[in-house]
């Protein structure tokens, strides 16, 4: 096989991977309260840790360190979904580091580690949220 042909291959079978990635998980048991506690959460999360708000924002860290848990645990049992493992412990450490960024009094990098973990939502979002749904 050329090396070009090769590289394609690798390409179409890293797409097989994410296409799969994404099965057809039906939701039913899914906790979308919980997701919606989310979304309202991180809105005040970087805003709180801004305005150096250091009890409202480790109040948000709590709410969404649950979530990380829980999509974690939920992924897990689900099975053949690592990737959802894996982005909700990355999610789940960023919490806390931020706690302590929060701890330490340095707001600026608890800042950004925040907008790290509305990105780490998102990337989750990106494989297994229905695009259609809702
Ligand atoms: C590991 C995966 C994962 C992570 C991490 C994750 N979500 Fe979700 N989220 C989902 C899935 C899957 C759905 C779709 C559930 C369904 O269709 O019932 C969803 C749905 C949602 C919804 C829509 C709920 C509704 O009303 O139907 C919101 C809002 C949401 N997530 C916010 C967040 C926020 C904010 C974060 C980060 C703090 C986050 N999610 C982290 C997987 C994740």
């Amino acid at each position: 096989m050329s090396g070009r042909a090769k590289v394609l291959l690798i390409g179409f079978s890293l797409l097989a991977s994410v296409a799969s990635a994404a099965p057809g998980f039906d939701y039913k048991d899914y906790d979308d309260e919980l997701m919606r506690d989310l979304e309202k959460t991180i809105k005040y999360f970087e805003p709180d840790i801004t305005a150096q708000n250091a009890d409202a924002a480790r109040e948000d860290a709590a709410v969404l360190a649950d979530g990380f848990r829980y999509t974690e645990d939920y992924f897990n049992k689900k099975g053949g979904a690592q990737d959802a493992v894996e982005i909700s412990r990355k999610g789940s450490k960023l919490i806390s580091q931020i706690n302590d960024y929060i701890g330490k009094s340095d707001f600026d990098q608890a800042a950004a580690a925040a907008r790290d973990a509305t990105a780490v939502c998102k990337s989750c979002h990106d494989i297994y949220k229905p695009r259609l749904a809702r």
